[in-house]
């Protein structure tokens, strides 16, 4: 019989995201098939301690670390794998003057605890889903699911994923940029620019955030003011652009490395004015937001929307997945890309796996076609070259 394939699956983390992480790799880590996997969960505190031990999920829930050890992946090719602390790790009470792992188990106590072919970050939003967590394992030279730094920066950070698949020809809302220090030294300029280049309404956001946390539908200046100021505590640098009229979300699933297909679009029916957090998160039963899906699109909207999806992932480099959302104004019928999810919701009930479902592909193959893709990417990736070799030497 051929070796189980080592899975670290990373979740929790130190974002907004936290539950739905966890709510994910719960969903990812009982689908994953046991007969060709091995899985090793790895929890990461809301401090951003890493975790491994008997059962670090129920840990994460319960803020229970008795029965867990410190973990830790070096970004150090030679110390290859997931290394653990021998000791217990207690409860982080505060993380700004205790020490991060208490009875006895720290950084150099950590030992070799097991080899890790393939690693995934089941991580939404700030250090897990921006880049930061592919970087460490980039350094530590693991193959992981899911795109790699360049990509998964560029789609967190609204500002530059414009700039750049504006460069490319995809139609995008008109916005405007500022840095929060530009914003708050002079106020007037940027409300003024807004009023002359965008006008009414628009919508507000910090750079780099999710889940709809510090967005704003304004509609006048005391609006745009407010949410400015709003964005202005999530981020160092704001975003406002343009309103779609009436604007359905459309969203599209994407999977693949250089030749990436997607999948049927699916629909959200927000439960509010837009897709705010308390329409993603805080609505329930019948006043929940619906997921549609398919949506109900013409041929040529299909088409033209799974082109653009597929387009605008390969000009960001995307690798592994992604779910790319569209705003489709209802009365004019434009299409325009709102954003990347590099890691999206992946419980069996989110539109990421259902829209796959939905396209012929069920939960527990798109994990394996997933794990494929990493492998893969790391093995192109390391076909490269690294230092300079004239071609004619010998
Ligand atoms: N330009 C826009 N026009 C219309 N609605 C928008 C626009 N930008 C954002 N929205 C609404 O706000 C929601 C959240 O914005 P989005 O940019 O997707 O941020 P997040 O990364 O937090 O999901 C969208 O799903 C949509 O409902
Ligand atoms: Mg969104």
């Amino acid at each position: 019989m051929t070796e189980k394939i080592k899975v670290a699956v990373l979740f929790g983390g130190r974002s907004g995201e936290h539950e739905v992480s966890i709510m994910s790799a719960r969903s990812v880590m009982s689908a994953l098939d046991p007969e060709k996997y091995e899985i090793i969960p790895v929890g990461i505190t809301r401090e951003g301690a890493w975790i491994t031990g008997e059962d670090p999920m129920h840990a994460l829930e319960q803020e229970a670390f008795e029965s867990t050890q410190h973990a830790a992946i070096f970004a150090d090719p030679s110390q290859k794998g997931l290394w653990a602390g021998a000791g217990e790790v207690e409860k982080i009470e505060d993380a700004s003057d205790a020490p991060l792992v208490e009875n006895g188990a720290d950084a150099q106590q950590l030992a070799a605890l097991s080899r890790v072919d393939v690693v995934f970050p089941v991580l939404h939003g700030t250090f897990g889903e921006d880049g930061t967590v592919q970087g460490l394992l980039e350094l530590a030279g693991v193959p992981y699911v899911g795109g790699g730094v360049l990509n998964s920066a560029l789609a967190m950070d609204k500002i530059a994923f414009k700039a750049v698949v504006q460069a490319h020809g995809l139609p995008i809302p008109a916005y405007v940029w500022s840095t929060r220090r530009r914003w708050e030294a002079d106020p007037d300029a940027l409300l003024d620019k807004v009023e002359a280049e965008l006008g009414y309404p628009v919508f507000t956001k910090p750079a780099n955030l999710g889940s709809s946390v510090g967005i704003c539908k304004c509609h006048n200046r005391e609006e745009l003011r407010q949410g400015l100021d709003e964005a202005a505590r999530y981020d160092r640098r704001l975003l406002v652009e343009v309103a779609v009229p009436e604007a359905r979300e459309i969203e599209v699933s994407v999977l693949g490395n250089e030749e990436p297909s997607a999948s049927a679009p699916g629909e959200i029916i927000p439960s509010r004015e837009f897709y705010s957090y308390e329409a993603k998160y805080l609505d329930t039963g019948e006043d929940a937001s619906d997921l549609l899906i398919p949506a109900s699109l013409d041929e040529a909207q299909i088409k033209e929307i799974q082109e653009m999806a597929v387009q605008a992932y390969r000009v960001i480099d995307g690798a592994g997945m992604a779910r790319v959302d569209f705003l489709l104004s209802d009365p004019t019928g434009e299409i325009y890309l709102n954003e990347i999810n590099t890691i999206p919701g992946f419980t069996t009930i989110s539109m990421y796996p259902k829209l796959w479902e939905a396209s012929g592909i069920p939960y527990e193959r798109l994990l394996d076609w997933l794990i494929d893709l990493a492998l893969d990417r790391h093995a192109e990736n390391a076909r490269s070259e690294r230092v300079y070799r004239s071609a004619t030497q010998e």
